[in-house]
């Protein structure tokens, strides 16, 4: 049975910034949305990209890969993945370098749509953050 662990300080997240922690060799990204912390895997719903290394607006967190979307209070799949964004020169390049070392991506079947991600139970405890996965 899983059990609540200290993951971070309250200070050491501001509003509107996330990180990666581990509980029990979960990676788990936190985020601080407007004072209140919460908990995903740090693994897309579509190809297991690293979550927290996306961009978190307001309440959703935007996967940097293929651009999915989820809402980082459910883990609920909002949109994505979003391929159209691939067009813009930039991102295609950027995308083309990832390719490059996991050529395999491609090739699955689950390629073109994602899943919602998992959520943990989050709890302050003085200045503590505490998740349980
Ligand atoms: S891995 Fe996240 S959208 Fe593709």
């Amino acid at each position: 049975m899983s059990k609540f662990v200290a993951v971070a300080k309250t200070s050491e997240l501001q509003p509107g910034e996330m990180t990666r922690v581990n509980v029990d060799r979960q990676p788990v990204l936190l985020a601080n949305v407007d004072g209140t912390f919460f908990a995903l895997l740090d693994r897309c719903g579509h190809q297991r990209a690293v979550l927290s290394k996306g961009r978190l607006e307001g309440d959703t967190v935007e996967c940097p890969m293929h651009f999915s979307r989820f809402d980082v209070k459910t883990g609920r799949l909002i949109r994505g993945p979003d391929f159209m964004r691939l067009i813009r020169f930039s991102e295609a390049l950027r995308w083309i370098g990832r390719l490059s070392k996991e050529p395999r991506v491609l090739l699955s079947p689950r390629y073109f749509w994602a899943e919602d991600v998992p959520s943990y139970e989050v709890r302050i405890e003085g200045d503590t953050v505490l998740v349980k996965v």
